[in-house]
């Protein structure tokens, strides 16, 4: 039988840790700690000297992410005690406590112990608001216990914890408050983030352009979201010819998914707060300008932006923002067959612009230009979009940003703040005239391809030709939306990248 995901609970405690009952009580030491700091002394004693006889020997070092599990041969109430290392502690910042407490929650999960105590901020002094702290070690532990194991069989051998109930501890009363205020917004986050990565998890023989809106309509009525769906017949009346094109290959029809949350207290339907929209290729094979073998298994992630949308109206949701935000997702699937669009076909767009296809797998440029263009037309007061858009991307920044374009400097600046306080660091890059000339064609108004140089720069351009003067930012996460490497603080698989980014962003403005 397949696995249940796993249930991951925080909640709150005041108590000394040297009091806490526990399997195991996750504490963090800063690198280069030579003597047992006093905040320590009455849990060390308790212990039998266990930490204070590890710093003597040096075998901890406390560079970031460092984990070390001491067995209390004392009277401690609590079983295991983890070391978790925070580097300097001139350069702490909440996403080192993020990724700690994600370090925590596996390896408790993987020691099999199901109850795990942690006071990471012990002796993080004044430097950091204990509200966000409370919030980033909620978010880090909720994202590090989750792993995609849906078609794996529920294995007898391994002590992996199904049920993982964690509890942030402090003995100090205003410190409770202000960690449990952070814990509260914590689990929003990191559990929309999470549910993300569920969907953009599964294998594109589950997840097509219609099971992905029934699934968008599940979670619709779970969170009290509007949830409307245009299938191929409504996609061709609204002339949304570009969707249309990409999806026209597969034998599974593509859709354009509409969810909103209303949290603005009139009832009048007045223009929106922000319109995110997401690009869904439930699989990119490239279509007849088809991709390499190679690595093609990974283009299941190429829906991540769309899941995250589904992340974004669902936490917004939870957060009760007192906002109207439209989430928008255009899902095809991206095949060869006798019915794919092919290269040199142009297509009269949703806008009106004409496109000539130069290339089939530049297919997110496609379902995004009909995509946005609706979005524009409805008049938000911005349009934020995450796509898995281009291997350029990959190249120009690698694995630690996130590629961001805009037309708009305070937008681009809010979604920079926003991107500091989720720990989902993004890099301004340029989308401007220059790039957009680059993809104008001889025989329409636009091509979807220009060459190699600058092709993160110039896709995004192509995008923003949609949007009119609707302030627009572009986050292409096709560097960060998945990962084949197990981090010490996270699973392999869909990363949920820019769920909790855009959720920061929804929460200032
Ligand atoms: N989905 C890909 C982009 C991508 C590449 C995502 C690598 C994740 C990892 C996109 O549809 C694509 O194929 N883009 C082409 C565009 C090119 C033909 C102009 C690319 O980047 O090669
Ligand atoms: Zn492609
Ligand atoms: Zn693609």
């Amino acid at each position: 039988m397949a696995r249940q995901p796993k249930k991951t609970t925080v909640t709150m405690e005041k108590i000394p840790p040297e009091k806490i009952r526990a399997d195991i009580l996750a504490l963090g030491l800063f690198k280069d700690t030579k003597r047992l700091p006093t905040e320590l002394a009455a849990l060390d004693k308790a212990a039998g000297q266990v930490i204070s006889n590890l710093l003597k020997l040096g075998d901890f070092t406390g560079a970031a992410n460092q984990a070390a599990v001491l067995y209390s041969n004392g009277s401690l109430a609590c079983r295991r005690i983890l070391l978790v290392g925070l580097g300097d502690k001139k350069s702490l910042q909440l996403d080192t406590l993020r990724q700690a407490a994600g370090v925590a929650a596996r390896t408790a999960d993987q020691l099999g112990a199901a109850r795990l105590a942690m006071a990471l901020q012990t002796l993080i002094g004044e430097k950091l608001d204990l509200e966000l702290v409370g919030q980033a070690v909620t978010e880090g532990a909720i994202s590090g216990h989750y792993d995609f194991q849906d078609y794996l069989p529920a294995s007898k051998d391994s002590k992996e914890v199904q049920n993982l109930r964690i509890s942030l501890i402090d003995s100090k009363a205003a410190a409770v408050r202000k960690l449990n205020a952070g814990r509260k917004t914590g689990i929003i986050l990191s559990e929309a983030q999470n549910r993300t990565r569920m969907i953009d998890n599964k294998p594109g023989n589950e997840i097509n352009p219609p099971s992905l809106a029934r699934q968008a309509q599940k979670l619709a009525r779970q969170f009290g979201l509007k949830c409307k769906i245009f299938d191929d017949k409504q996609l061709a009346r609204m002339k949304m010819n570009a969707i249309l094109a990409v999806g026209g290959g597969s034998a599974s029809k593509p859709r354009l998914i509409m969810l909103e949350h209303n949290g603005r207290r009139s009832a009048k339907d007045s223009a929106p707060d922000a319109i995110i929209v997401g690009k869904a290729i439930t699989f990119d094979t490239g279509g007849i300008s088809i991709k390499p073998s190679a690595n093609m298994e990974t283009m299941k992630y190429d829906k991540s932006g769309g899941c995250n949308v589904l992340g974004i109206l669902t936490g917004a949701a939870q957060l009760k923002l007192a906002k109207r935000i439209i989430g928008l997702i255009p899902a095809a699937e991206n095949m060869p067959s006798h019915t794919s669009y092919r290269p040199g076909d142009i297509i009269r767009t949703y806008s009106g612009k004409t496109v000539e296809v130069q290339n089939t797998d530049a297919e997110g440029r496609m379902i995004l230009c009909d995509a946005l263009h609706y979005a524009a037309k409805m008049k938000p007061k911005a349009i934020v979009d995450m796509a898995t858009l281009t291997g350029a991307c990959v190249i120009a920044l690698g694995e630690h940003n996130a590629g961001l374009f805009s037309n708009n400097d305070p937008l681009r600046k809010a979604i920079e703040k926003a991107a500091q306080a989720s720990g989902e660091p993004v890099w301004h890059l340029p989308s401007d005239e220059k790039y957009l000339e680059q993809m104008k064609s001889k025989m329409a108004d636009l091509k979807n391809v220009s060459g190699r140089e600058g092709g993160a720069c110039t896709a995004a351009a192509f995008l923003g030709a949609f949007v009119d003067d609707t302030p627009w930012a572009h986050i292409d996460i096709a560097a960060v939306a998945d990962t084949d490497k197990p981090k010490p603080s996270r699973a392999p698989g869909a990363t949920g990248f820019a769920v909790r980014l855009v959720l920061e962003y929804l929460r200032s403005v």
